[in-house]
């Protein structure tokens, strides 16, 4: 793997690849292996120009416990506030010794831009471009289901997830997360249904493989998982979203009554962070059938995983 820019890059056998080196990198965390030697003398730049609490952190959890140096830059606080182009920055780091840069920026394509511009011969993994792809939050929420699914139903892990039912529900417009999960899930074989309305639907939606409902109540009694994605009030430039928040929920908020419409098993997912009380209710975000916190700590071992396999190359296992 040379760069992870987006879900689409991934084949069927390389997704189960980087799911099961991370189920290999959790099996040594659930053993209290602190730090791997794997990728010692090697540099990870986490490059943020947007905020992010999960994905950078995690990130640079997963970099130290493979035993990477870490620099973390953001973009407050540096010579970007002075007009330092995407380009220069690249360069400073490449400069400065990096063998990896994951780059969270507000354009979508950033991440492709910085991989093919020709600027800089290091590997760069996307950790969300704008409102176009986040690879690594798809694939830790795969990693998480198909954790779930398997502990219920057992089975073969490389195909656990053919024929899961997905409903991803709410700002599609502009979700990256929603985008890079329909991507990952049908290469997995699952089935997705995106639930929204029209007016938060991305034109060409049509042409994504997954089913589109505006009807959340009759989708969720045949799920086995419902995604909630976060209403992203920052990127609708202070315009409305919808007749009103509180129509918005009542519409599409996963709240208390609609856990009650979901079969038995079915998981409640969330990226983070949530706007508790607009898509999601406090009842459903702390149920127990919700992953949001195993999401999150799945994602460690998910990034140990990707950073794993685009940086020890061929001295992969
Ligand atoms: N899910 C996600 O990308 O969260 P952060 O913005 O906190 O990284």
């Amino acid at each position: 793997m040379r760069h992870l820019l987006s879900a689409a890059d991934l084949s069927r056998e390389g997704a189960l690849e980087l799911l099961d080196v991370a189920e290999e990198m959790a099996a040594t965390q659930a053993r209290e292996i602190k730090k791997l030697p794997t990728l010692r003398g090697r540099t990870v730049v986490n490059l943020f120009f947007e905020d992010s609490t999960r994905t950078r952190i995690s990130f640079e959890a997963a970099a130290k416990r493979l035993s990477a140096d870490v620099i973390t830059f953001s973009a407050k606080g540096s010579s970007v506030s002075k007009g330092e182009s995407l380009k220069d920055t690249a360069l400073t780091l490449q400069a400065m010794g990096a063998d990896a840069v994951v780059l969270r920026h507000s354009a979508s394509g950033a991440a492709h831009r910085l991989a093919h511009a020709g600027w800089s011969g290091v590997g760069v993994l996307n950790a969300g471009d704008g409102t176009h792809e986040h690879p690594t939050q798809a694939l830790l929420d795969a990693f998480t289901l198909r954790r779930r699914l398997a502990e219920r139903a057992g089975g073969d892990p490389a195909r656990v997830l053919e024929g899961a039912r997905v409903a991803v529900v709410g700002d599609v417009l502009h979700s990256r997360v929603a985008r890079s999960n329909v991507l990952l899930l049908e290469t997995l074989g699952a089935d997705v249904v995106l639930v929204a309305p029209p007016t938060l639907l991305p034109v060409g939606v049509g042409t994504w493989p997954c089913r589109t409902s505006w009807d959340l109540d009759a989708v969720l009694p045949d799920v086995d998982a419902v995604m909630v994605l976060r209403v992203q009030r920052e990127r609708m430039g202070g315009g409305g979203f919808f007749p009103s928040a509180q129509e918005y929920t009542r519409r599409f908020g996963l709240d208390g009554r609609r856990l009650r419409l979901l079969p038995d098993h079915a998981l409640v997912m969330h990226p983070g962070p949530m706007n508790r009380g607009l898509e999601i209710s406090a009842e459903a975000a702390d149920s127990p059938r919700s992953t949001i916190v195993e999401q999150v700590a799945n994602g460690v071992a998910v990034r140990m995983a990707a950073l794993y396999l685009l940086l020890a190359g061929e001295d992969a296992a």
